[in-house]
């Protein structure tokens, strides 16, 4: 039970490329059937994945500028925290999480979304 377990927990990670393929506060995106995934980079070399879709009016995030843990809107510069994906104050709204993790410089991506942000 346990292994299988274990299996299922690798098997959700799916292999996004490398970090050095993303331009430093710029994104990549990674399309799925349920929606393109913006996979961003931040000049720290910081990797985080959001669901690529403004909670404003649905602008491509991957499309934005990162600064700091941010990325900014490019349709309405809203700003949205990379690491929450919530929009920063006075703005309201979330764009999906998704958990990314990486393995010598290879970028693993999930598809299951964090919790928290039903409507993205
Ligand atoms: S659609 Fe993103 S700020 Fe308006």
């Amino acid at each position: 039970m346990q292994a299988e377990k274990i299996m299922n927990e690798q098997d959700q990670w799916l292999e996004a490329g490398r970090v050095e393929d993303i331009p430093r506060q710029g994104a990549r995106v990674v399309r799925t059937p349920d929606g393109d995934i913006a996979v961003f980079r931040t000049a720290d070399d910081e990797i985080f994945a959001l669901r690529d879709k403004c909670p404003h009016k649905g602008g491509p995030l991957s499309q934005g500028i990162v600064s700091d843990k941010r990325v900014a809107c490019p349709l309405h510069d809203w700003k949205i925290s990379l690491d929450s994906g919530l929009a920063v104050a006075p703005d309201e709204g979330c764009a999906a999480r998704f958990p990314v993790k990486v393995d010598n410089g290879s970028i693993l991506l999930s598809l299951v979304p964090d919790e928290g942000c039903p409507n993205s």
